[in-house]
C-alpha cells in the first residue's frame, strides 16, 4: 500500500471544484488518511517545488501556490501514486486528455487545479512537509475487500 500527498490548489478552492474532485478519488477506491485547510506560505511553496528552483515558471509557481487557501490530502492504496497522476492528467491544463481532472476542469498551464506526488520518496518527503505525524490517521478501511481482492492474502 503506497501514500500520496495531494494539493487542491488556490484554483480549486476559490472554482468550488475541492467536493467534485475528492469525490473522484473517495469513489476510485482510495482512502483518505490526512486531510486539512491550510494557506502554504511562501517558504513552504518554496521546499515544495525546490526541484523546480532556478526554472523560469519558479517564483510564479510559489506565488500561486501561496495566494490563497488550499486542501491537502494524503490518499492510501495500491499504487496511489501512479494512479493518482494519471486521474490528475497531463501538467498543462491545455493538454490534459478529458476525463483527468486537469483534462475536465483546466484550461491554464499553471493554474490546473491539483499537485501529486511524483514517487515514494517525493511522497513521503512531502507528506512530511504538511502533516504532524499525528495527522495522519491510520484505520481499518470499511469494505476494503470489495475494493480489492484479498481472499487468497495478496492485495489485487
Ligand atoms: P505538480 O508538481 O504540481 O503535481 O505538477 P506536475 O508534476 O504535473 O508538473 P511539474 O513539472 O512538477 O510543475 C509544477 C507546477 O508548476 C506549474 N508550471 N508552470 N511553464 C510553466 O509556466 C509551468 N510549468 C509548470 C504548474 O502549476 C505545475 O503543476
Ligand atoms: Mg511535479
Amino acid at each position: 500500500m503506497e501514500k500520496t500527498l495531494i494539493i487542491l490548489k488556490p484554483d480549486a478552492v476559490q472554482r468550488r471544484l475541492v467536493g467534485k474532485i475528492i469525490s473522484r478519488f473517495e469513489e476510485k477506491g482510495f482512502q483518505i488518511i490526512g486531510l486539512k485547510m491550510i494557506r502554504i506560505s511562501e517558504e513552504m511553496a518554496k521546499k515544495h517545488y525546490a526541484a523546480h528552483e532556478g526554472k523560469d515558471f519558479f517564483e510564479p509557481l510559489v506565488r500561486y501556490t501561496s495566494s490563497a487557501p488550499v486542501i491537502i490530502m494524503a490518499l492510501k492504496g495500491k499504487n496511489a501514486i501512479e494512479i493518482v497522476r494519471k486521474m490528475m492528467g497531463a501538467t498543462f491544463g491545455s493538454k490534459a486528455e478529458p476525463g483527468t481532472i486537469r483534462g475536465d476542469y483546466a484550461l491554464s498551464n499553471r493554474f490546473n487545479l491539483i499537485h501529486g506526488s511524483d514517487s515514494p520518496a517525493s511522497a513521503e518527503n512531502e507528506i512530511g512537509i504538511f502533516f504532524d505525524k499525528r495527522e495522519i490517521l491510520e484505520y481499518d478501511p470499511a469494505g476494503i475487500q470489495w475494493i480489492y481482492d484479498m481472499s487468497a492474502g495478496d492485495i489485487i
